[in-house]
């Protein structure tokens, strides 16, 4: 039976999961591969033994040793960051070596020198695990929707941010007691920001975006939004106008251009998206021959990541098996066939707006807004005023019909510069009912 090889670099909850998943299904993976796939070597700095299941497994500190091993035909990265992992990944290229990594944020800032790196040396790269954890995102994209022109990405795709969003939706808390209760229990990073402030989201929609049209584009083509501003009053209003708010990732593909987005939504609570709560994640395609497809799974763990990393350590081998590397293209289009594209500029975004300013309870205040917002071509679709909270300030809530994303900026702006705002108004998009 062939035998292909493997080393890891870095045993921390990915890798080690990955160690477990190729030694528990090893059986039923050579089964379905006719292949021996072997773990032979682990490297990690930080690690002075393996598990008792991996005694055949030889442990280094050193990960270039790895590199020069004649015997290794793989070599996954999981220690993430973007230099020493690049630095890694460039290098087990030069050596011949495929590559497989979960690294998001080393694909979406440095992904055309690791692809072209892999181009150049002829190896190939696999980075299932790489969004939506454990969730088959990239190979559906690269097979199962070959036959499409991907018409819209939409999804959830950080479960720490679902995680508090939903936390705060079903009990009432805010956002600071939610996040410390999260790291507390070990769901969110001791730095959280990548994870709230939609960074690891936007990693993520890069990466589908390139798979899906075949474009390049990078993390500063994204327009990123965070979910820190969101207080339990934005989450009861959302609930009373029937939506849930969701942090989401937005691409609609115009053809001459495409959207690039990820910001807080409300989404109607009869949408797909809205049922996904928790930690888990839900990305929803829709192609021009297949219309909706919905894929929901968890998005992070230790095994469910495991499992995406090895299902690219076997197509690598399957492969190297029936020597047909680089059967399917890594990035789904052949890669004369990835071009620049237009990004569609916020600006010229078009949707409903949910809006709660803080302002002085005064005559005149209500009307003074309502005249900036009609000014600038705003129509209000309904207005609550709550009870004053402390020292006269009231929120005000407007829910607007579809609007122009540059005129509802221009009109913010004028609204937080008046001497009755006492603090910057917060803006949600809204999902409008109809859309996909
Ligand atoms: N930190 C990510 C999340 C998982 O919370 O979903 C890895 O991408």
């Amino acid at each position: 039976m062939k035998e292909v090889n493997v080393a890891i670099i870095g045993f921390g909850t990915v890798g080690s999961g990955t160690a477990q998943v190729m030694y528990e299904q090893a059986e039923r993976i050579r089964k379905r591969s006719g292949i021996n796939i072997n773990l032979r070597k682990v490297a990690d700095i930080a690690v002075d033994s393996l598990p008792a299941h991996l005694s055949n497994v030889e442990l280094t500190r050193d990960a270039g040793e790895l590199f020069n091993d004649q015997e290794i035909d793989i070599i996954v990265e999981l220690i993430g960051g973007t230099t020493l992992a690049k630095t890694f990944i460039l290098q087990a290229m030069e050596h011949g070596k495929h590559v497989v990594t979960a690294n998001k944020a080393l694909l979406s800032e440095h992904g055309r020198e690791i692809f072209a790196a892999a181009a150049a040396n002829e190896v190939e790269i696999g980075f299932e695990a790489s969004v939506g954890g454990g969730i088959p995102l990239i190979k559906s994209l690269k097979e199962g929707l070959v036959a499409n022109k991907i018409m819209s990405i939409m999804g959830i795709m950080n479960g720490t941010a679902n995680y508090i969003l939903t936390r705060m939706t079903d009990h009432g808390v805010n956002f600071t007691e939610v996040l410390k209760d999260a790291q507390e229990k070990g769901f969110a990073e001791a730095d959280p920001t990548y994870d709230i402030e939609g960074i690891d989201t936007a990693h993520k929609l890069v990466i589908l975006m390139t798979m899906a049209y075949g474009m390049n584009i990078g993390l500063d083509d994204v327009a990123i939004e965070g979910i820190s501003r969101i207080q339990p009053v934005d989450i009861d209003f959302a609930g009373d106008f029937g939506y849930r708010i969701k942090l989401l990732a937005i691409s609609r593909n115009y053809g001459d251009h495409v959207e690039a987005r990820v910001h807080p939504t409300m989404v109607p609570e009869s949408h797909m998206l809205a049922g996904i709560n928790g930690a888990y994640n839900g990305v929803h395609f829709t192609g021009d021959m297949v219309e909706d497809v919905l894929l929901y799974g968890l998005g992070a763990g230790k095994m469910p990541t495991g499992s995406a990393v090895v299902a690219d350590i076997v197509d690598i081998a399957r492969n190297i098996n029936y020597g047909c590397l680089n059967r399917v293209p890594c990035l789904s289009y052949l890669p004369e066939h990835i071009s620049p594209r237009q990004i569609t500029p916020m600006a010229e975004l078009r949707c409903p707006y949910y809006f709660r300013i803080s302002t002085l309870d005064k005559p005149g205040v209500l009307s003074t807004i309502s005249g900036i917002l009609g000014r600038h071509g705003i129509s209000l679709e309904s207005v609550i005023q709550k009870g004053r909270e402390q020292q006269g300030t009231v929120p005000i809530i407007m829910r607007t019909y579809e609007a122009r994303e540059d005129a509802v900026q221009d009109a913010l702006a004028e609204i937080n510069a008046l001497p009755t705002t006492t603090a910057e108004t917060v803006m949600i998009r809204i999902l409008a009912d109809n859309e996909e």
